[in-house]
C-alpha cells in the first residue's frame, strides 16, 4: 500500500482537500508548494511542508529519498486559462517544464505511482461528452501544457517502470466538511463568485450566454465536488498500485447543469431578493462539457458522493461565509 506520498501543489484549494482525506487514512503526506498561489492556513498541521519549487530538482530528490516517498500526486501547476494566454511562457516553464524535473527527480528512488492532475481543457472543444478516448485538441494554452505534460509523463512513467494515474478533472466545486478548508483564490470561478454575491446585500448572479443552443440557453457544465476528487486521489493510487495498471481517466459526475440552474439553486439558499441578470456570451466559452466517466467507476468501483446541486452550492456558501 502507499504510505509515504509527496503532494505537490498541497497548499492549493484541491492539494489541500487531497492531503486531508489521506491524513485521516493514517497516510503519511509530505507537500512541496512554493507558495505561488497556495496558501500556509490550507497546509495541514499532520503534513510535513516543504516551501520549494518543483523544478528545484536537486531540493526535489533529496526530499524523495530522506522520506522513502513511494508515490507522487503532482498537483502544482498554474491553472488560470486568460492568463495562460497572456503569459504563454510562464505556462510552459511550470507546467511542461516544472512536470518534467519533477519526474526527473522521481529516477531511481523508490517512487512506484505518479498521478497528476490534468484537465478537461485538453479535449477538442466541439465534443460536448467525452470519454477518455476523445480527440484531444486543446484551444488553450493551459490546456495544450497540461496535454504536453500527461505526454512526458506516460513516456518517462513507462521508462523508468513507474505507475501512472492521470486525472482529466472537469468542474471542481465545493469545500471540506471539516470547515478548515476551501477556495480561497477567485479566478474566474462560477461557484466562487455565486458564493460572493450570495453573501452581498443585494445579490447579482450574472448568466454569460443565455442563448446557447441548450435546454434554457445557458452553458451546461459538469460540476465535481472537491471532497469526491479527494477521495478518487485515494483509490486511484491504491489501485494502480495493487493492480501495476497505469490509467488516464476522466473525473466527472457524467451529469450536466446549467448555468442558470446553478443561479437558481444559489438563490434558494438565501432569503435575500436575488437578481439573476443575462449577461452578453463571453468569447471562448464552451457550450456543454460533460464527462463519460464509466472507466473511473468500473476502474475504483467509485460511487460519489456529493453529487447533489444542493449539497454543492451549500458548501461552497459556508465556506465563503467563513473567509
Ligand atoms: N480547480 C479546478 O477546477 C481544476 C480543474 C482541472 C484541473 N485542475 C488542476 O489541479 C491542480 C490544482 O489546482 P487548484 O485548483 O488546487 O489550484 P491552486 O492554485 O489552489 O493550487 C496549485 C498549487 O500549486 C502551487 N504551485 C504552483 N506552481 C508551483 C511550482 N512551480 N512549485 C511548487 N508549487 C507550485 C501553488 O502555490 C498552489 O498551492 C492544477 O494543476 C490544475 O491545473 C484544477
Amino acid at each position: 500500500m502507499p504510505k509515504n506520498i509527496l503532494i505537490t501543489g498541497g497548499a492549493g484549494y484541491i492539494g489541500s482537500h487531497i492531503s486531508e482525506n489521506l491524513i485521516k487514512k493514517n497516510k503519511k503526506i509530505f507537500i512541496v508548494d512554493n507558495l505561488s498561489t497556495g496558501h500556509k492556513r490550507l497546509i495541514n498541521k499532520k503534513a510535513k511542508f516543504y516551501k520549494v519549487d518543483i523544478n528545484n530538482k536537486k531540493k526535489i530528490k533529496s526530499i524523495i529519498i530522506k522520506n522513502k516517498i513511494d508515490s507522487i500526486i503532482h498537483l502544482a501547476g498554474s491553472l488560470i486559462i486568460g492568463e495562460g494566454e497572456r503569459y504563454p511562457k510562464k505556462y510552459y516553464r511550470n507546467n511542461v517544464l516544472g512536470t518534467k524535473s519533477l519526474l526527473y527527480s522521481c529516477v531511481n528512488t523508490n517512487v512506484k505511482n505518479f498521478l497528476f492532475s490534468s484537465t478537461a481543457a485538453v479535449y477538442k472543444n466541439s465534443v460536448n461528452k467525452v470519454t477518455e478516448r476523445s480527440i484531444t485538441k486543446p484551444k488553450s494554452v493551459y490546456g495544450k501544457t497540461k496535454l504536453k505534460a500527461e505526454k512526458i509523463i506516460i513516456k518517462c512513467c513507462k521508462k523508468n517502470k513507474i505507475k501512472y494515474g492521470i486525472l482529466r478533472y472537469f468542474n471542481i466545486v465545493g469545500s471540506s466538511k471539516s470547515g478548515k478548508i476551501g477556495l480561497i483564490n477567485k479566478g474566474d470561478h462560477l461557484f466562487k463568485n455565486f458564493s460572493g454575491q450570495i453573501l452581498k446585500k443585494k445579490p447579482i448572479l450574472k448568466i454569460y450566454g443565455t442563448n446557447y443552443s441548450t435546454k434554457d440557453g445557458s452553458c451546461i457544465r459538469d460540476f465535481i465536488h472537491v471532497s469526491d476528487i479527494a477521495e478518487i486521489h485515494r483509490k486511484v493510487l491504491d489501485r494502480i498500485n495493487k493492480t501495476n495498471k497505469s490509467k488516464i481517466l476522466n473525473c466527472g459526475y457524467g451529469k450536466g447543469f446549467s448555468v442558470i440552474q446553478v443561479a437558481k439553486e444559489f438563490s434558494k439558499q438565501t432569503n435575500k431578493s436575488v437578481k439573476i441578470i443575462k449577461a452578453p456570451r463571453r468569447k471562448g466559452d464552451l457550450v456543454e462539457v460533460i464527462a463519460l466517466n464509466k472507466n473511473l467507476k468500473k476502474f475504483i468501483q467509485w460511487r460519489p458522493r456529493f453529487n447533489k446541486l444542493k449539497i454543492m452550492v451549500i458548501s461552497s456558501i459556508k465556506w465563503e461565509r467563513k473567509i
